[in-house]
């Protein structure tokens, strides 16, 4: 969760999605799903970095429906946290890592087939980089519903959820740069001012280089590119 304040448009929907699908979401992001899908500048894909146990890919999902937006909507996680060592377990508990890590995995597919049915995205068991590895080299891969999906090409929107390390949160920015129509949008979690995360360091390095303009800090950021 963000700091400061932020508008709010969680709806009757959203909040019965969030009581039952576990997640990370700044109910802020809301305000700027709701914005980006009004404005998507083209039919090309919206991806996700970090799909965790669905929940921002539902939310992705009911905003590019009540917009009608075409898009293909491409999520990726290996679901590998942090501090998850193999050979461990889950604190004092009996559950080991490795269940934990195929608990969330599973629940997120049936999170996802729950909610978004009618509208599933292509979910990738990939890290970002391995992701866009696989984008840039045009690769087909089948999904985690055991669907083909063809990667590659110009990108619309990418909501970067990921690894929030400075390294690895610049490195997902870069890629999905390079890939990022102008016009296109780019929404990072956890980067309100204040947060503690390091994603804050990539984002005052995009606003310096001033290729992408600030369109929303709700209190995320949310860039367009120039
Ligand atoms: C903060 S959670 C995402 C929360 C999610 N968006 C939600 O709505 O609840 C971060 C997720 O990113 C995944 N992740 C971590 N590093 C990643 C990477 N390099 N590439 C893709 N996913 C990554 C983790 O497995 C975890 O599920």
């Amino acid at each position: 969760m963000g700091h400061g304040t932020w508008i709010d448009i969680s709806e009757e929907y959203i909040n019965w999605l969030c009581f039952a699908n576990a997640g990370m979401l700044s109910r802020g992001n809301l305000y700027c799903f709701d914005y980006v899908m009004r404005r998507l500048p083209t039919e090309d894909p919206v991806v996700e970095i970090g799909s965790f146990m669905g929940l921002s890919t539902n939310v992705l999902t009911f905003y590019m429906q009540r917009y009608g937006r075409r898009n293909r909507l491409i999520t990726c996680d290996k679901w590998v946290f942090e501090g998850a060592e193999p050979g461990t377990t889950v604190g004092d508990s009996s559950i080991s890592h490795e269940a934990y890590r195929a608990f969330a995995r599973e629940t997120f597919i049936r999170n996802v087939r729950f909610f978004s049915g009618n509208r599933l995205p292509h979910t990738v068991e990939m890290l970002s980089d391995e992701f866009y590895n696989a984008w840039r080299s045009g690769r087909r891969v089948t999904d985690v519903f055991g669907r083909e999906v063809q990667l590659g090409g110009p990108i619309s929107f990418c909501y970067i959820d990921g690894n929030h390390s400075y390294e690895a949160a610049k490195a997902d920015f870069q890629n999905t740069d390079e890939m990022l129509v102008r016009g296109g949008f780019l929404l990072f979690d956890d980067s309100a001012d204040g947060s503690e995360w390091e994603v804050c360091r990539v984002v005052r390095e995009i606003k310096a280089a001033g290729r992408h303009e600030v369109v929303i800090r709700n209190p995320n950021y949310l860039f367009v590119k120039k």
